[in-house]
């Protein structure tokens, strides 16, 4: 039985992959931060009925607590999807998002190192097409230059570069996945896909009048993040170490996304203006949808497009459910949802 360590396993990929690798056998150990309130819904249903599934109190910025961990567990693969991974608050948090992201990743190599674990434990760092960020080619793929433009962004080319590293330096088997945009209705309530889904949700049930965005235009290769956890899990069971871009090829606007979701809820939806001065109104006439600088980012990534040929190739790996499935999915998980909690409270 192969043993597994999630630092970052109350997340959205971290509960899919905690689900995936226990459906293949795994021993799952996961990693928890302490919270003042409940931090494992994602979780809670495998906690409470898969024995090989466990928790450990921990933080990516405490490296006695990482070292302490690992080689108390010594697992035989550790993936590192623990991050501030939300680029705007980046911008507010810059230094805490550089511990986190950044020094998290280096914390988790040495620590592997320093257990003696750089044969038996294979590593997997969480990277990013926010690294792309002022894009040099499209689309990208592994041979793509950098230029991030954020704090996240940066951070992450730090892990990127510390993975390839540690692997150069002591022959580790220490990989990259280059993961564009992947959604879910476990996603997190501030990125905009589960916000326009929650939010248009609730103004079709009447819970809401308005919906705040910021720009429409930008366009990202958008894929189920139950599929990429399967290629964060192939990517470690190749036989050499590397690097690989894990995308669908497609990408469409903010806009579109916010045209799709309507069409499912059937909202009825004119837009009028452009840029900032972007509205939405609704077949009554009501405006629903309007731009707000405070959703603007002082450095914006305008387009992410993936070309995942490497992975088709050596991982066999293509993502199975397409943008439309994962639209639908997310709109009726947040609909039903809040329909029903609604009729409750009423
Ligand atoms: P997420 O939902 O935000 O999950 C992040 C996880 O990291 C959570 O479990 C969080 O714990 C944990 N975490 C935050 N700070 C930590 C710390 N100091 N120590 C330990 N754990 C900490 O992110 P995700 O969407 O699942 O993404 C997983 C990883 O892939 C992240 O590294 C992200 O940057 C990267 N990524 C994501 C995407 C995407 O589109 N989803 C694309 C490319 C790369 P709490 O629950 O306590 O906050
Ligand atoms: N969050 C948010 N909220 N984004 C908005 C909004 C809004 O109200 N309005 C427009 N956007 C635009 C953002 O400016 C960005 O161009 C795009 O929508 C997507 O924003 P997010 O959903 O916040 O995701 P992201 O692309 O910045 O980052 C996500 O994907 C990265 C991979 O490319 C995160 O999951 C990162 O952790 C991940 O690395």
């Amino acid at each position: 039985m192969k043993t597994a360590l999630i630092f970052g396993v109350t997340g959205q990929d971290g509960s899919y992959l905690a689900e995936f690798l226990l459906k293949k056998k795994y021993k799952v150990h996961g990693v928890k931060r302490k919270s003042s309130s409940y931090n494992t819904n994602r979780i809670d249903h495998i906690l409470e009925t898969n024995k090989n599934f466990s928790l450990h109190y921990g933080d990516v910025t405490d490296a006695i607590l990482v070292m302490n961990i690992i080689s108390r567990i010594r697992p035989d693969e550790i993936y590192n999807l623990s991050a501030q991974s939300h680029v705007a608050v980046s911008f507010e948090i810059p230094e805490y998002t550089a511990n986190v992201d950044a020094l998290g990743c280096l914390r988790i190599l040495e620590a592997i190192k320093s257990s003696n674990l750089t044969k038996k434990c294979k590593f997997y760092q969480a990277g990013t097409s926010e690294m792309y960020g002022k894009v040099h080619e499209i689309p990208q793929n592994e041979k793509t230059s950098f230029y991030p433009r954020s704090p996240y962004g940066v951070s992450k080319v730090f892990s990127h570069w510390m993975t390839i590293n540690y692997r150069e330096a002591y022959n580790m088997f220490a990989c990259n996945g280059i993961l564009f945009n992947h959604e879910s209705p476990r996603r997190g309530e501030t990125f905009v896909t589960r916000k326009v889904t929650i939010a248009l949700s609730k103004i079709k049930l009447g819970l809401q009048k308005k919906l705040l965005v910021g720009n429409l235009n930008a366009k990202r290769d958008w894929g189920h993040a139950k599929d990429y956890v399967e290629a964060q899990w192939l990517i470690l069971q190749q036989k050499k170490p590397d690097d690989f871009v894990i995308s669908t090829g497609k990408n469409y606007s903010v806009k579109k996304f916010i045209d799709m979701c309507a069409k499912l809820l059937d909202i009825k939806l004119k837009w009028t203006g452009k840029g900032i001065n972007s509205k939405a109104f609704d077949q009554n006439g009501n405006c629903i949808i309007e731009c707000d600088k405070r959703y603007y980012r002082p450095t914006e990534v305008d387009i992410l497009l993936g070309d995942s040929t490497k992975a088709k190739k050596l991982l066999k790996w293509k993502p199975k459910i397409s943008f439309k499935e994962l639209v639908k999915e997310m709109v009726e998980y947040d609909f039903q949802n809040l329909k029903k909690t609604y009729r409750e409270k009423k």
